[in-house]
């Protein structure tokens, strides 16, 4: 058991910050992607309040198949350019949406999905993933949730890399 010391009194950064700390502590010692990407999720879904959704999509095949999550279970396979996930991979940018139903192509796994924010994991020009969450409330995530979840993928794409 790992117990987690979060101050949610400061500002997103910090919380951020402290996040990419424990996440860097969590995976520093463990080489099987599919640990870290478990434990990353279960840690983003512990710090970040109002989430519904949190998790992965590994490139395997040239498609994006769901890794490890928290939240309802979701679709398992996406095609790249398809959906918000699908469109981070193609386009290797994040993809920070207000309302997912202003989204053209947004593929709902959870009807109570109403933002999300999908970071491509890359690492040395190659696509591992997208690391995905989702959100009830409307407009949830803004440009620090991005910069900080950008953090925690570039972490973990050194950690993912094998
Ligand atoms: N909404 C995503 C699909 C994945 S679920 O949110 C977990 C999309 O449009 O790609």
């Amino acid at each position: 058991m790992y117990v987690f010391d979060i101050d949610r009194s400061g500002a997103k950064a910090d919380l951020y910050r402290e996040m990419l700390g424990a996440l860097d502590a969590l995976t520093a010692d463990e080489p099987d992607a599919i640990a870290n990407m478990a434990n990353a999720a279960a840690l983003i879904w512990e710090y970040l309040p109002d989430l519904n959704w949190a998790g992965f999509y590994r490139l395997v095949e040239g498609e994006l198949v769901l890794g490890p999550f928290q939240g309802k279970a979701a679709c398992i396979r996406i095609a790249i350019g398809k959906g918000v996930c699908g469109t981070a991979a193609e386009t290797r940018e994040t993809q920070l949406v207000a309302d997912v139903n202003a989204f053209p192509g947004h593929i709902a796994c959870d009807a109570a999905s109403a933002s999300e924010l999908v970071v491509p994991i890359e690492h040395e020009g190659r696509l591992i993933g997208v690391l995905d969450l989702d959100s009830p409330s409307p407009g949830r995530f803004d440009a620090d949730d991005a910069a900080g979840c950008e953090a925690l993928a570039a972490l973990l794409a050194l950690r993912l890399a094998g």
